[in-house]
């Protein structure tokens, strides 16, 4: 994983704490913070998959951005703070529970695959998957028991994550569906945070075309990182029309490199 070394030497003395496939932890400006920033790697099966799609990390970063306040203020608590800028945003620090949270309105992917349904197929309800997050075992998909025999999660803590998860699902459901848009299944991460003796989980990460299945209602056509995935081409085309049907870019924003670009923070 070379990529996850090379180009992204920072330009100030910043600390960088992390660096995943697609972002970048810094130390933030305060304790307790940290600075998220969004990479334009794009990766697919555990980095076997890897190219560098100029415009997604903006994208993603409005994206998320977008989903994340939306999620604070209905009261779904986030790790998000703001936006700092076209790639950053400030974030809290948490304490990441090592499981990807995949919530599924939708047969695809590997669900689909695993049980031999079609794809498009709706499912009798939504279905909340466990996956442990280790890329040497490439994610392998895990049950309650799993998670609480090795402490990845207690039972409790295990019932605020699926809480969560049906929050976020239900939210996103309906923010999709009134942009033409069919949620088909998306990825969440969550995290704990210490206020004093309380602890609460958040969701933490991103939420993204990067992290969700995005149907467009009418055609069926794809809006999300399948079309890296499977070779169709067109990605930031598709996560552009994801955030002009959202609101959130105007259409003279420009999000791929060249020429000077106006930041508002
Ligand atoms: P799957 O069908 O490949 O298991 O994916 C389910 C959802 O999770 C889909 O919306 C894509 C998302 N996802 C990630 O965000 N990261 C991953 O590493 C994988 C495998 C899936």
């Amino acid at each position: 994983m070379d990529f996850l070394k090379t180009r992204y030497t920072p330009m100030n003395r910043r600390r960088r704490i992390y660096e995943g496939k697609a972002k970048v932890l810094y130390e933030g400006p305060e304790p307790g913070t940290l600075i998220q920033h969004f990479k334009d790697d794009a990766t697919a099966f555990n980095a076997k998959k890897h190219e560098v799609i100029d415009g997604k990390g903006v994208l993603n970063n409005r994206i998320s951005e977008y989903i994340f306040q939306n999620l604070n203020d209905i009261g779904v608590p986030t790790h998000f703070i703001r936006r700092l800028n076209m790639r950053e945003q400030l974030i809290r620090e948490v304490e990441i529970i090592p499981l990807e949270v995949v919530v599924r309105n939708v047969a695809a992917g590997s669900l689909a695959k695993r049980l031999g349904l079609e794809e498009g197929t709706q499912l009798p309800r939504s279905i909340i998957e466990f996956y442990y997050k280790n890329d040497a075992l490439d994610d392998p998909m895990v049950s309650e028991e799993h998670i609480t025999a090795f402490g990845w999660a207690n039972p409790q803590e295990i019932d605020d994550i699926m809480a969560l998860a049906i929050r976020v699902n239900d939210f996103l459901s309906g923010l999709f569906l009134g942009a033409g848009i069919r949620l088909v299944d998306f990825k969440m991460e969550t995290g704990r945070i210490w206020e004093g003796d309380m602890m609460r989980i958040v969701v933490a990460d991103e939420i993204s075309p990067d992290s969700c299945r995005l149907w467009d209602v009418k055609s069926a056509d794809k809006l999300d990182k399948d079309r890296f995935r499977r070779d169709m081409g067109g990605l930031v085309e598709a996560y552009q029309e994801v955030a002009r049907r959202l609101g959130i870019l105007g259409e003279a924003e420009n999000v791929t490199a060249g020429g000077p670009r106006l930041v508002q923070p």
